[in-house]
Formats: structure tokens, sequence, C-alpha cells
């Protein structure tokens, strides 16, 4: 498997070994110190970051390389050259592309003209990095994935999907809790559905907050407007959205050392209060400490061919 466009391009395996590979990261931060040693690794972002952009950058870093960020405007993508061009080109400079923007199809195409590995730093349907590193919290809180309930709660957006895709993968008990509407796509349901069931856990998807998070030891949102979104829609999803917001309340519903988990950037006061996200439960920051570990096991996958992929 050259890239990582999406979760559901991995097999249950593939997963197992991105986190063992992050568990050898977080004991040798040197590990593979020259892999990409005299390489440049292109990060092109079409949306904002900070999270992503550093600690993908950090991850390149630590691995021997050189991140070159780049953004819409800096490339000839903004005069017209054509996405297979620019990857056919960048091909023969860098060792891989790390890249951020809408359309999946955009990404999808750069993937299939670069002859390198090509990394989804985020589009409108996928956070894959976001979904490695987030488990590998998980496991670093619990010891194990199997056995426990993870809840989503609000928008079933990029990171919802990515998240339970990759839950399921690793056979936990995976509830999604959205609004009518807001529901991830049905792709990735069946997706959820299938493997969480041949991985020996469970998939529920309802309407009702509480019942997801019912016996759940994680707890998970994320922001109510994407920046994939049109800002048109913000009023009517703060409608949508707010019986979804994680307060104290919720938690209450669930398991008694339930954790918060939250992407971030979080907006305090909509999809999560301040007290739940800045309180002793939340693992917000371990998450964003993580996904530089989780970048960096990625990578090091990719470029060493150690993932098989489904296809
Ligand atoms: N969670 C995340 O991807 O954050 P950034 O948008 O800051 O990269
Ligand atoms: N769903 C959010 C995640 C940000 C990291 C977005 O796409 O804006």
């Amino acid at each position: 498997m050259k890239d990582l466009l999406r979760i559901a391009d991995l097999t249950a395996d593939d997963l197992t070994v991105l986190l063992e590979l992050a568990a050898r990261v977080e004991e040798n931060p040197a590990f593979a110190h020259d892999l990409l040693s005299h390489r440049i690794v292109p990060m092109y972002f079409a949306k904002p970051s900070t999270r992503t952009r550093l600690s993908t950058a950090a991850a390149v870093a630590r691995l021997g390389g050189t991140p070159v960020t780049v953004g819409p405007d800096e490339l000839q993508l903004r005069r017209g050259e054509t996405i297979a061009d620019t990857a056919r080109v960048m091909g023969s400079y860098a060792a891989a592309i790390v890249i951020r923007t809408f359309a999946d199809t955009d990404v999808q195409e750069l993937a299939s003209a670069a002859p390198i590995p090509v990394v989804n730093a985020l589009t409108d349907g996928h956070h894959p990095l976001q979904a490695v590193a987030d488990l590998l919290t998980v496991e670093e809180r619990f010891g194990t994935l199997r056995g426990h309930r993870i809840a989503y709660v609000g928008d079933g957006g990029n990171v919802a999907r990515s998240l339970m895709e990759a839950a399921a993968l690793a056979g936990m008990d995976v509830a999604v809790a959205t609004p009518p509407g807001y529901e991830p796509p049905d792709e990735a349901i069946r997706f959820t559905a299938t493997e969480a069931d041949r991985n020996g856990g469970g998939f529920t998807l309802t309407t009702d907050p509480a019942e997801a998070v019912k016996n759940a030891g994680v707890v998970y949102t994320d922001v109510w407007l994407s920046m994939g979104d049109p800002k048109e829609e913000q009023a009517r999803r703060r409608k949508a959205l707010a019986p979804y917001q994680v307060d104290e309340q919720l938690m209450t519903c669930a398991r008694r050392d339930a954790v918060f988990m939250h992407c971030l950037p979080a907006h305090r006061g909509e999809e999560v209060t301040a007290r739940v996200i800045d309180g002793g439960r939340s693992l917000a920051f371990r998450q964003a400490a993580n996904r530089l570990t989780a970048a960096q096991a990625v990578l090091y996958a990719l470029l060493t061919d150690r993932l098989r992929g489904r296809r």
C-alpha cells in the first residue's frame, strides 16, 4: 500500500502495525532517524492547520528529512497546472507528499499520479492521521482497545468517519450519536458495522447521545462546522447540534473512568463545555502530542512498505 488516504483502505493488521510502530517511536524518538536524510517532503495545506502541519513537519525532521510547506498560492496549481503533472514533478524530488485540502477526489488524483507515498492530512471526508493518534491515545490510557466502548457525539464529519473506521478495525464497541441528517456517509456506516463485527467489537448508530455514551470508556466530539462546510450552514448546525454538546451531565452517563477526547481545535461552549475539555478526564492535549508519534509511524510504514492495504 503506497498511500494513506483513508482508514478504510487499511486492514486490521495494518492498523496493528501502525500502533506497534508508534509504540516503538514513543520508546525511541530517534528510531529511523536517517530514513529521509537528504530528502524533502512537500506539505501542501489548502486549509489552516496547527497540529497536523507541525506534527508532520516534526515527524519528517525526526526521520532525517526536510519538510517543505506550500500553500495554494505558491504552486503552479494556482495557474492551472494539473494535479497529475504536479504529482509527477514532485515525485522526482521528494520522498513523500502530505496534503490537506477539500475534495477527496483531488487527493486520489494526486496519489494515482505520484510515484511516491501520499498522506491525507485531512480532507472533507477523512482525517486518518488523527484517528491513528486517537487510538494510540486510547491504548495508552486503557492498555487495550478491544472491550472498550468509544462514543462519538456530534457531527458525523471527517473526524467521526476516520475514528469510527479505525475503532472498528481495532475491534472496539463503536457508538455514534448524531442529529438526523448529520450521520456519517452510508459507506462509512457499512464499513464500521462490518469491521466491528469481524474484529469482535460492535456498532450502534443513534440520535440519542445518552444511549451512545452509556458504558463508554471514551466520549469524543469534534467541531460543529468543519473547514470544508459552507459558512451559511453555521446557524442551522448550531441549532441541530446543540443537544449534542458534551457536558458534565452527559459524561455522567459514561463509565466512571471514562475519558473525554477531541481532535482540536475546540469551541468551548459549542460542542463541548470548558469544564469537560479542561477537566481531569480530558485527553485532548495528549491526543495532540500523540499526533507526532502517529505521523512518524505512518511515514515510516509507507516509506518502508509495511502496509498491505485492502487492494
Ligand atoms: N486536529 C487537527 O488536525 O488539528 P489542525 O487542524 O490544527 O491540524
Ligand atoms: N472536522 C474538523 C476537524 C479539524 C481538525 C474540520 O474539518 O474542520
